[in-house]
Parts: C-alpha cells; structure tokens; sequence
C-alpha cells in the first residue's frame, strides 16, 4: 500500500531547468533549420536537456524526444498539440538496442534483419526495466520499434538512448516530408529542425506485430505488404475493420480500479490522484496518494499520469478519485485519458475493447 508521505518523494522532485551548451543558450523563438552536417551537436544538446527536435527519417520527418525522458516526451505531445496520448515509435540506432527495449521472437528479428534499417515498425512485448517512458508507450505492454537510416540512426547512437517520434506535424494534420513544411508547421514550438532534404519514402513506416504464429498488418506504410510476406513467408492478417480513428487503440492500458474524474471529494479507502498545491476535501482519508504536479505543471503531470495510475492501480483501492485538471495545453490529452479510464466498463465495453483490440489510428 503507498503511504501518503510517498507524495513527498515519488514523482515530486524539481527537475534542474534545461540547460544548452555553449553558444546556443538563448531560448530562441523562430527555429532554427540546420543542414544534417551542421545540426548533430545542437540536436543532442537539446536532446540531453528533455527538449524536442524535428529530424529526417526516410520516411516522414518525426519530432523526436529522448524515450527515456517523461518531459521530453511529454512536450512532443504538447509541440503537436495532440488531444490524446496516443503510444510512439521508439526509434533505435540498432538491433541491440531494440532487443535491450523489448523481447523478439524468432519471425519479428528475421524481418528487422531483413528491413532495417527501413521503414519498417515492430510492435513487441517490452522487455521489463527497458528504461522507456510509459508516456511513449501510452502505459502498453508492448512497444513499436524501428530503426531509420540516415541522420536519426547516427543521432541516437551518439545519444545512447532510443528516441520516441511521431510524425512533426500538428495534430490533425498530414505528415512533413521536408524541414520547411515542419517549420511553417512547427515553427514557434520547437527550436530545431534538422533539414536532410525531402524524405525518400514520403508516407510512414508499415507496421506489424506477430500474433502466435500470424503476422498481422496495423498500419500499412513505406514498405509493401508484399515485401514483408516474401520473408514472412505467410501472408499478413488484415483487419476488414481498418485504421481507427486517433486514441482509439482499444489495449490502452486501463486501470483494474475505477476512476472517478473530477472529484471534489474524496471519500475513504479511495486512492488520490491529486494535481497541484490544494487538496480535495477529505484528501487524508485516502489510501494511497500520487500528486501529478504538485506546482500545477501540466508537462510534468502528463510525464507521470500513466505511472501514477499504475502506482495506484496496484495499491488495491478499488476507486481512483482524481481532483480536477484544468483543459488547457496538455491538460486536454491527460483529462481525455483520464475520462477513457473512467468509462464505464460494463460487458459490451468489455466485448467491445477486446473487438477493436489491436486496431490503430493514423497517428496524425
Ligand atoms: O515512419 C514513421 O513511422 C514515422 C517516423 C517519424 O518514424 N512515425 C510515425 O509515428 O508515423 P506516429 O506516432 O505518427 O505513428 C505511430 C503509430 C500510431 O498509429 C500508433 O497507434 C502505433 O504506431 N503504435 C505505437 N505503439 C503501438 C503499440 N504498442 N501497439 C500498436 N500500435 C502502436
Ligand atoms: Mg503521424
């Protein structure tokens, strides 16, 4: 059972304010475009200090933020303005490093020796204590991975760290293939691009995940479904119901708990999920405690919404209560995350989520 006094320790501590190196200190408000040969040094610096950077892959440009970084992470969904925590690519600098990140059966590494680097994307179960971010992976236990060629597969080697990047382009709209369609697009919320020219594929990677002894097709993408079944040697699932719409990725993960959003009150034996300096009435009779932010930060409550819910889904409570969130900024995609939990989860709910099970979005 987590004890009040947690609060004090877990998730709360301040973090040290972004720092850049040497001669790119200043928090610039027009980005900055680089040339691949001239932006290694700038992208890491940001890299190292949680921020975002948009790079090259040869499929779409991504806005990439160090996985293992809630905050970084947490600010490509803000760059975006994504209204939902949909799960990210984790991007790797090579296969040992994805098999650091997650478990490969035999048929997913015979195809990432066949297609990467490539736009190619593997969705696998997670190798426990990987050091991912549950914000990539949307609280999931599995993890979708790719290597790309080129300027972002040197990037993380010098990193040392997989990069999670969804496509760099605001939600809702198409994805950038040249680094001044994510400037116009992007612009004042980052502060670098790095320019690698127009991308050679133009569309996203294809994505596929081993189900027993099947491969199913999620997402089709910059390699052919025919290519993949050459060397699958089988042919690939299709779900007739096809890609859904953004956030609807039904294995979400979804607390055991209740949730109950938006609670002024909090009766006994709940457990808190608890934002900002003040406490809902009848706080100190919860059974478990998680503060999102203590300073009302709405990045660093999106950083630790999935493991605070998980923190307090094993306490045993049967209920979350959550105090209100405010909508703004992120607080848009952490209280969407919070009313799917809180949905009620009667049989059709259940039949339905096991129905849509593995179904993805766009990912715009
Ligand atoms: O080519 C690409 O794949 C580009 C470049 C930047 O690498 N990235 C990209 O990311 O398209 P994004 O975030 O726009 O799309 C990621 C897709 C989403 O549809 C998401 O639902 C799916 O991957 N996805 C991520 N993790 C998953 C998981 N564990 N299970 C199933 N689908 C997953
Ligand atoms: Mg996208």
């Amino acid at each position: 059972m987590l004890a009040i006094e947690d609060s004090l320790t877990l998730g709360l501590a301040p973090r040290p304010p972004p720092y850049y190196a040497a001669g790119i200190c200043e928090v610039t408000t027009v980005v900055e475009i680089r040339a691949v040969g001239d932006a290694m040094e700038m992208a890491l610096a940001l890299l190292e200090s949680g921020d975002v950077v948009a790079i090259p892959t040869e499929t779409v440009y991504g806005l990439a933020a160090d996985a293992t970084n809630g905050v970084g992470v947490a600010r490509i969904f803000e760059a975006k303005g994504r209204p939902r925590f949909n799960p990210l690519i984790a991007h790797v600098a090579d296969l040992a490093m994805a098999e650091r990140i997650a478990l490969f059966d035999p048929l997913s590494k015979r195809l990432a020796q066949a297609f990467w680097p490539g736009p190619l994307t593997l969705v696998l179960p997670q190798r426990s204590g990987n050091g991912i971010h549950p914000l990539v992976t949307a609280g999931l236990d599995t993890i979708a991975l790719r290597m790309p060629k080129g300027f972002g597969g040197e990037l993380i080697a010098r990193l040392g760290r997989p990069l999670a990047a969804p496509s760099a382009n605001s939600s809702g709209k198409i994805s950038a293939t040249t680094a001044e369609a994510v400037a116009a697009d992007l612009g004042p919320r980052i502060k670098l691009v790095v320019d690698g020219g127009a991308t050679p594929v133009g569309l996203e990677s294809t994505i596929v995940k081993v189900e027993g002894a099947r491969l199913r097709l999620l997402r089709p993408g910059g390699i052919a479904a025919g290519d993949i079944e050459a060397v699958a040697g089988m042919p690939l699932l299709r779900g007739s119901e096809g890609i859904e719409a953004p956030g609807m990725l039904a294995s979400h993960y979804a607390p055991g708990a209740a949730v109950r959003v938006n609670a002024g009150k909090i009766a006994k034996g709940e457990a808190l999920l608890a934002f900002g300096g003040r406490r809902a009435e009848g706080w100190q009779g919860a059974v478990a405690f998680r503060n999102l932010s203590v300073s009302g930060d709405l990045r660093e409550a999106a950083s630790n919404l999935f493991a605070h819910l998980q923190d307090l889904d094993h306490s045993g409570a049967k209920t979350i209560a959550v105090e209100p969130i405010p909508f703004d900024g992120l607080g848009e995609a952490i209280n969407d995350r919070l009313s799917r939990a809180a949905a009620p989860r009667d049989r059709a709910a259940t039949r339905d989520r096991a129905a849509t099970r593995d179904k993805i979005d766009t990912g715009q």
